[in-house]
């Protein structure tokens, strides 16, 4: 390499560096109100069926989010809810689309297994032509994330290690797994998110020190959470490359995203938070060929 060039690249500052990496793009995202939301079963540390869930303010704030994701110049396809699916609400993990090629769910518990087949049949009717069936346990974006460069997903909880490589199979991309070892942090979305590129933020205590130290040497510059937003689910955001929404609780990380040149937007999913999901849970990311 040039030792001029290198020499300008390296007297760049970190904030202009990583700004260059994140750039805005619009989105298509597909949500599914919280109509029928209720905590009825506990299928993760977060659910507790004896506290009441304020059912209005739960939509008054998901509807806040959809509206939030329009102004800024997103398209939100929205999902009908079942009445007998309260967990709908988090679509993120019905499938995870990728290229335009969109690989099914299939849940881990027995409360959710039927919504699987809800968001396949909405990917068919809306003229996806490459749906497919998982053999595999995956719950979709909940346990993908995707980099400019690899597939993330996790496991430990819900997604089987089996999935994975059913899905570096499907989507031709390398898939890189992670062992989450913390039960809060069951799904890879609660503990990590990427910004874009191949900028990510993430809580090294939910993973095993393997994954902790791969995740290392793959994102040097990540955003480090600390246990106090990540247990305020601030990992659990979307990013559009310029705009990351969080839950508005994960003060910590707002200056940390701003330095790297990204916008945080706070956002109040108090009410979903009693299911166990905050801004990311709600959103699955339609990603086009
Ligand atoms: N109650 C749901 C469950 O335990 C919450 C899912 C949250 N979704 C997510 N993408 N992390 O399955």
């Amino acid at each position: 390499m040039d030792r001029a060039w290198t020499y300008h690249v390296r007297a760049r500052s970190h904030r202009e560096e990583t700004s260059l990496r994140s750039a805005f793009s619009p989105r298509r995202y597909l949500m599914c109100p919280p109509t029928y939301f209720k905590v009825t079963y506990s299928i993760n540390p977060w659910m507790d069926p004896s506290k009441p869930v304020d059912l209005p303010l739960a939509l008054a704030q998901w509807e806040d989010l959809r509206d939030r994701y329009r102004a800024l110049g997103h398209t939100v396809e929205v999902l009908a809810p079942r009445p007998d699916l309260p967990d709908m609400v988090f679509a993120a993990n019905g499938a995870t689309v990728v290229d335009g090629r969109v690989l099914g769910a299939r849940f881990a518990h027995p409360e959710r297994t039927a919504e699987a087949a809800v968001h396949r049949e909405w990917f068919r009717s809306h003229g996806w032509t490459e749906v497919q069936d998982p053999v595999h346990i995956n719950e979709g974006e909940g346990d993908f994330a995707v980099t400019d460069s690899w597939l993330l997903a996790g496991r430990g909880f819900r997604s089987s290690p089996l999935s994975h490589p059913e899905a570096q199979e499907f989507f031709g991309r390398p898939v890189i797994g992670l062992d989450l070892v913390d039960p809060r942090y069951y799904h890879l979305d609660t503990a990590l998110c990427v910004l874009g590129g191949e900028d990510v933020m993430y809580y090294p205590a939910a993973f095993s020190p393997g994954s902790r130290a791969v995740l290392e040497r793959l994102f040097p510059d990540a955003v480090i959470a600390r246990e106090r937003d990540a247990a305020s689910f601030g990992l659990n955001a979307v990013s559009d490359g310029h705009h990351v929404l969080l839950p508005q609780a994960a003060l910590g990380l707002f200056e940390p995203l701003r330095e790297r040149g990204y916008e945080p937007i706070g956002m109040d999913l108090s009410e979903l938070l009693k299911g166990g999901g905050s801004v990311k849970c709600c959103t699955m990311e339609l990603r086009s060929a």
